[in-house]
Formats: structure tokens, sequence, C-alpha cells
């Protein structure tokens, strides 16, 4: 009968090939989730209505078509000339019921819109970030190859940065984006009570010009 895994084969297995192995896994993984976070990238540099936040994910988007070539390499240095994955992973994007989905996306104003969708972006952000990290200790502990590790750690740092950008400004954004509906909101209001009178001016022009 065949010896049954023990816990000690997982510590003790450290030979090349299985980090190797193991390391190409965590590189292709992390790569399906840059290929979705192009689209989905691209999609928000044009639907995105703040400049700044355009401009931002402009450079993210550069930085994503890097990370996706590091990952590749070494996909590539590792599995000796391997084809690195091309799919696309799911992005973590929370999902609401869908009746919720439709009433928000029914209701919302382009404002808004960019509010929610920025909330999306700070996610995904962090959640790179978290993938990073956990693939990071993952290598060490399995002291796997060197290249990769810096590969990821500096996959992280972007991920970071962005991430702290967006934590840093959105709240702000949203603030703007707000304040300028809710004003945008009185003055139509304001517009909406002056009309009568307008008509009622424009009805005294008209007697008088007929008067003369
Ligand atoms: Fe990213």
């Amino acid at each position: 009968m065949p010896r049954q895994l023990e816990q000690d084969d997982y510590y003790y297995d450290n030979s090349s090939s299985s980090a190797d192995a193991i390391s190409i896994a965590g590189l292709s993984l992390a790569l399906s989730y840059e290929n979705a976070a192009i689209d989905r990238l691209e999609k928000r540099l044009q639907e995105s209505i703040v400049p700044e936040v355009k401009q931002k994910i402009k450079q993210h988007l550069q930085q994503t078509r890097e990370q996706q070539q590091r990952l590749k390499d070494r996909i590539n240095a590792l599995g000796g000339g391997m084809e690195p994955v091309a799919e696309k992973g799911r992005l973590p994007i929370p999902e609401p019921p869908r009746s919720l989905k439709m009433m928000i996306e029914s209701n919302s104003s382009e404002k808004e819109r960019e509010v929610w969708e920025s909330l999306n972006d700070l996610i995904i952000e962090r959640a790179e970030a978290i993938m990073y990290r956990g693939g990071i200790q993952a290598l060490e502990l399995l002291k796997a190859d060197k290249k990769t590790i810096k590969a990821l750690e500096k996959n992280l740092k972007e991920e970071e940065a962005f991430g702290d950008w967006l934590e840093k400004n959105n709240p702000k954004i949203a603030r703007k984006l707000m304040t300028k509906q809710m004003q945008h909101k009185k003055q139509r209001k304001k517009k909406k009570r002056e009309e009568p009178i307008q008509e009622q001016d424009k009805d005294v022009e008209a007697i008088s010009a007929t008067v003369t």
C-alpha cells in the first residue's frame, strides 16, 4: 500500500523543481488577473469623467502592461520557454443582488456612477496587492528563484502606490462630484421656480407692446 503524504513531506520537499512549478502556477494566476485588469482599466479610461483619475488610470494601464510582461518573462524563464496564460481571471468586484444592481444602475447619474466605480478601482488594486504579498511570502518560504520574487515585488510596489493614491483621493473626488451635483440640482430647482415669473414678464411685455 502506498505511503500517505505526511505533513513533513510538504515542509521538506524544497526541491527547486517543485518550487518552480509552484512559482509558475502563482505567476500564471497573477497574469490571468492582470489580463483582466487591462480590460477594466481600458474601460475606465474611456468612461471616467474626472481628468485626474483618467490620467492616473492611463499611467497604471501602462504599468499593468509592464507587469504582464514581467510575469510572462518569469514564466518563460522558469518553464523553459513555456507559453504564458492568455486567459482572464475574474476580478474581485463585489456583486450586489441583481435587483439592487439594476436599481443602482438605472437611477445613478454619471457622477454617482463615477463614485461607485472609483470604489471598485480601489478594491481591485488592494486585492492585487494582497495577492502579490501572499505570493512573495509563499515563494520566500519555498526559497524560490530570486528574480521571480523581485519581479513580484516590483508589481506589488506599483499596486500599492496606485491603491494609496485612490484611497487618498477617492473621498476628495467624490465630495467634489457630489457637491457639483447638488449645486446643479439647486440651480435647476431655482430656474423652475423662476420660470412662471419669466412667463408673466413676457406676458406684460406683450401687453405693453400691443398698448403702444
Ligand atoms: Fe493594478
